[in-house]
């Protein structure tokens, strides 16, 4: 059983949005304390890009096998012991190696080929719902149902049944806190369970009638002559929607906020341009992406950081943070869309578990925006909108809960 590191209090953030905009915090701590031991944690924190690099590529020193960590979503607690002999997250090579393999087969190249209409026609569904008004709550219209309706879809589960995957997945994101941890962490349970519930009939029916869906791949992909059980693909199946649902919806609903408020010009320049999506994509996922941190346990004394670290110190990397560093990036607190290296950042991760939805994410963040660029002529801000009323806490930091928009045909 892990213990939960509460985040909030490293940062000390009193604002909602200084946690959604993060960016003199990252400055400070990346000039004055790039390697900064918090006490009150019990934690190393570390900023700089290649310290970032060093402690997300470097299993051997930097294990993912954790007595403490930062995020628990649920899965294996008392009330959902759901099988976990195939665990992505907590293992380390080449133990990891078989959990990565047989979950690869779900993205494969070949299969994103075959996604991309499918996800266009759930953008372009979206936004002829919008119908012609004139002003839009991006995040609920848009930017929340998108990966959930996209995840259902993907997996093979009924359109109708979006509603509770949004509402497990609300759940099993839940952030902690130090007097409600024993709560919060029976609501995940339960609502962990509950998906196990629904999902497995699922599992049971494609295993004699496979279909062109994630959970039919991940039924006959192989490794090794190993292959998943019924429950092990639920409890995968569970994983990818916690990893892939409220990650990209974040992201896309920090793009528009950015649209709106970082650079106004923004919009009507890649309008002018679409071209341009793609790398505007990476740039925001560089400059607008704040809540992307691991952490690692140290597995035996060192000092190859430039401190001593001992075994079981927990350090976290703050990705976010050295996305900001500027021995990487030129004039890196400045949205710049034209960059040549934005793809650099290391939003997705670093090494052996570098985000192995990436390449979805990006397309389905591409075909996105691109699609409601090329739909709206304009956008602009709803004067009087309250940003610090419209964040809401999620695991790993602030996510909107609402951006409100006038926009025009
Ligand atoms: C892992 C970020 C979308 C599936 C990760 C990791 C990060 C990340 C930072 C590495 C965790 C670590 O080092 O321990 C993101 C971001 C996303 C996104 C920023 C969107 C903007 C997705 C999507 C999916 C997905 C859409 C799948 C549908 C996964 C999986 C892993 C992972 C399966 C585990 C890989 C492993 O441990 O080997 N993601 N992710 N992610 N992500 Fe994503």
């Amino acid at each position: 059983k892990q213990q939960i590191v509460p985040l909030s209090e490293i940062t000390g953030f009193t604002t909602k949005s200084e946690e959604f905009s993060p960016y003199a915090w990252y400055q400070k701590m990346l000039a004055e304390n790039p390697i900064y031991y918090h006490p009150g944690t019990d934690t190393w924190n570390v900023f700089k890009y290649e310290d970032v690099k060093r402690v997300l590529t470097d299993y051997h020193l930097f294990s993912n096998r954790r007595t403490r960590t930062l995020i628990n979503v649920g899965v294996g607690t008392e009330e959902a012991n759901i099988p976990n002999r195939i665990n992505i997250i907590n293992t380390d090579p080449p133990e990891h190696r078989k959990a990565r393999s047989l979950l690869s087969a779900a993205f494969t190249p070949r299969s994103l080929k075959a996604w991309e209409p499918r996800i266009q026609q759930v953008v372009h569904d979206l936004i002829r719902d919008m119908g012609d008004k004139s002003e839009l709550d991006i995040v609920k219209e848009f930017t929340t149902p998108l990966p959930i309706i996209i995840m259902a879809d993907l997996l093979g589960v009924p359109h109708r049944d979006k509603l509770l995957f949004k509402e497990w997945v609300d759940i099993l994101f839940l952030p902690f806190h130090a007097e409600n941890a024993e709560e919060v962490n029976k609501r995940k349970g339960e609502a962990a369970l509950a998906y196990f519930q629904y999902l497995y009939p699922f599992v049971v029916a494609k295993r004699s009638q496979p279909a062109d869906d994630i959970i039919s791949d991940l039924i006959q992909a192989e490794y090794e002559g190993e292959r998943f059980t019924d429950e092990e693909i639920v409890s995968m199946t569970m994983f990818i929607l916690g990893a892939g649902i409220e990650t990209t919806s974040h992201f896309l609903a920090s793009s528009f906020y950015s649209f709106l408020y970082d650079d106004p010009a923004l919009y009507a320049e890649v309008r002018n341009n679409i071209d341009l999506v793609p790398n505007l994509v990476e740039e925001m996922l560089r400059y607008r992406f704040h809540i992307s941190k691991m952490d690692r346990m140290v597995t035996e004394d060192n000092d190859v950081l430039g401190v001593e670290l001992k075994k079981g110190d927990l350090v976290i990397a703050w990705m976010s943070a050295a996305n900001m560093d500027k021995d990487v990036f030129e004039d890196p607190f400045t949205l710049n869309i034209h960059r040549e290296n934005s793809n650099r950042h290391q939003t997705f991760g670093n090494g052996p578990h570098f985000c192995l939805g990436a390449p979805l994410a990006r397309l389905e963040s591409t075909i996105a925006i691109k699609t409601f660029v090329e739909t709206f002529s304009r956008i602009e801000p709803v004067p009087g909108f309250d940003l610090e009323a419209n964040l809401q806490p999620s695991a790993p930091g602030q996510s909107l809960s609402s951006l409100p928009m006038k926009v025009w045909r």
